[in-house]
């Protein structure tokens, strides 16, 4: 980050787990396209120049040889004020370069600010909060950054069964999310767990110079060796999700 001054450093807990580092959290800083516009530019540089985003490029190419036809992002956050969401599009606009495909980009909380420097960038904004519910008929990668379980159980809900196989997901770790979340609170996702057999995650190691940008990433598939391993029974169910306690996922 260029201009470190523009940023306040404090600890913070994310999702009842303590950080390992002191975390950094942003403050408004920004009103200007352009100044937006050129941050945008700089954390871009900052990702391309990292192993991390080596790494991550090869695994990606492991998962899929042909490569992706189209890339969809939910819950990138406020990346005017967040270096989080700002290295997270620098991410995506280099996912973008590398593939040659269009952006879609949707987040209920971008300012008409930020969805005027999306557009100056080349993203295609999704006009509707969709909740995650996209069926996809070509190959997809889905970029998911620290987002609510529901959007990813909703994906899984939205494409279940053989449509799965055009699904990639980078996103929070599949492993980590059975792992922390509660079994009572689990059972309103019912996808997530039902898809365990079907479902190959490679980690992503996380060395960016910024611990929780990229932190509990994994690239996600769904083989079609492994989606016919899953019994009839399991894809016949496609009952809505319904949440309790939708306490992160914004509705439509
Ligand atoms: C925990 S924040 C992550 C923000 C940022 N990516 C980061 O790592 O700091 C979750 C994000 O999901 C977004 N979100 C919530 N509901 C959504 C929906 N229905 N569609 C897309 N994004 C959504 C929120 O607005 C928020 O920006």
């Amino acid at each position: 980050m260029s201009n470190d001054e523009d940023w306040k450093v404090v600890n913070r807990r994310r999702r009842g787990r303590v950080l390992k580092h002191t975390h950094v959290v942003s403050v408004p800083c920004c009103s200007d396209p352009q100044t937006i516009f050129k941050k945008v530019l700089e954390a871009r540089s900052v990702v391309r120049s990292s192993q991390f985003f080596s790494n991550l490029v090869q695994v990606i190419k492991q998962t899929s040889s042909s490569g992706y036809e189209e890339i969809i992002c939910y819950g990138l956050g406020r990346f005017s004020s967040s270096y989080q969401a700002l290295y997270q599009l620098g991410l995506l606009l280099e996912l973008q370069t590398d593939s040659q495909v269009v952006v879609q980009i949707y987040d209920p909380v971008f300012s008409d600010l930020e969805k005027e420097v999306l557009t100056n960038l080349g993203l295609v904004l999704i006009s509707k909060n969709e909740e995650g519910k996209r069926l996809v008929v070509r190959d997809t990668l889905f970029f998911l950054p620290h987002c609510p379980k529901e959007l990813f159980n909703n994906l899984l809900w939205a494409n279940w069964g053989t449509p799965l196989r055009h699904c990639t997901i980078l996103g929070n770790r599949h492993s980590e999310i059975l792992a922390y979340t509660a079994v009572t609170t689990l059972k309103q996702f019912w996808y997530i767990c039902q898809i365990t057999p079907a479902l190959r995650q490679r980690d992503i190691i996380n060395d960016f110079k910024y611990e929780d940008v990229f932190n509990n990433m994994a690239v996600h598939m769904f083989p079609a060796e492994k989606l016919s391993v899953v019994p009839d029974s399991i894809w016949r169910h496609r009952e809505l999700p319904v949440y309790l306690d939708d306490d992160e996922l914004v509705r439509s």
